[in-house]
């Protein structure tokens, strides 16, 4: 297929970017923004080959203009921007990133829990806009991360790196997850718990789970009831997994301690969102795998999804591999 068309909707390193040369006529979405509705679904329209951001819907409406569409390359390892039965249906392949942004994105959540236990983005800002007095026995007292309860909703390939780093730090770690994971019980200490067990013992609570009709709103009010007053919540995996207008009145009534999101609902919040009226909520703009080496890997196993896919060869990582063996 040399004449395949690719639409790539950001710019990319320039390993991704070559590789994708090589494979067809290439056209990038150059200005450093989310690419305007209109003008995706204008570029869709000719193209063989969808390389493409959490930022872009993947839907129905887009589907109906791509005509010769055949795979999509989504940056990223979760795709609820993406409505993957509506590419099945038409045999278009999806293809994600996993495995390559595991250990960076359980750094962040890492950073998550010691930025809010130790009130990071409070103390940052008191600096900043020079309201530093003195050094003084009753500042910014925060939680000891080390030798606490760290709980941890799922229990996946990232949560797995998180485990590993709790360890470090002396933590118990439980777990709250489908099925039992062996392995990290065996090699991390893990101990699997039911998810209000999870609640009521840990003084942090992270959640890594995909964005799912079953996992919107898991976290609300009834599990901040559950959850100490003392204890920390952090989201880096997506903003609808937590109701974020009662996370705010559990942050102002003190129904917990506080939270840290790398991830929110919408995305950017929006300016005039309560919980950024709040020093208890650390909120990142979703950085979880932004790393440079981490980025460039993302980049490049989307490109080489592509690439295989072009030459007539099985992308490395579907999402939706049914639809290859229907080709076969
Ligand atoms: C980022 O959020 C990802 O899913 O990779």
């Amino acid at each position: 297929m040399s004449s395949a068309k690719i639409y790539v909707t950001r710019q990319l390193p320039e390993a991704a970017l070559s590789l994708l040369n090589g494979c067809g006529e290439l056209r990038v979405w150059e200005p450093d923004e989310v690419i305007p509705r209109d003008v995706l679904l204008r570029e869709v329209q000719e193209i063989d080959a969808l390389l493409c951001m959490v930022t872009e819907r993947i839907d129905e409406e887009l589907l109906a203009q791509a005509h010769r569409l055949r795979i999509v390359a989504n940056m990223a390892v979760g795709y609820d921007n993406v409505e993957v039965p509506a590419l099945t249906r038409r045999g278009i392949v999806l293809t994600n990133t996993p495995g390559v942004l595991t250990e960076t994105t359980a750094d962040l959540v890492f950073t998550l829990i010691l930025g809010c236990a130790r009130r990071i983005g409070e103390a940052e800002r008191i600096v900043r806009e020079g309201r530093w007095r003195s050094w003084s026995p009753f500042a910014f007292l925060g939680r000891d991360v080390h030798h606490a309860t760290l709980g941890i909703l799922g229990l996946g390939r990232i949560d797995m790196e998180v485990a590993k780093r709790a360890k470090g730090f002396d933590m118990r770690v439980l777990y709250a997850n489908r099925g039992r994971n062996r392995e990290a019980e065996e090699k991390l200490g893990c101990v699997p718990v039911d998810f209000p067990t999870l609640l009521r013992e840990s003084d942090f609570v992270t959640v890594l789970v995909p964005l799912t009709s079953d996992t919107r709103h898991l976290l609300s009010t009834p599990q901040f009831k559950l959850m100490k007053p003392t204890a920390f919540l952090i989201n880096a995996a997506r903003g609808p997994i937590v109701d974020q207008r009662a996370l705010y009145e559990a942050l102002r009534d003190g129904l917990i301690a506080g939270a840290a999101l790398d991830v929110t609902d919408p995305e950017p919040i929006p300016q005039d969102d309560p919980l950024l009226t709040l020093d208890n909520c650390l909120i990142l703009p979703h950085i979880g795998s932004a790393s440079i080496a981490t980025r460039t890997r993302m980049a490049t196993l989307a490109a080489e999804n592509i690439a295989a896919f072009l030459s007539g060869n099985r992308p490395p990582t579907p999402v939706n591999p049914e639809v290859l063996n229907q080709d076969a």
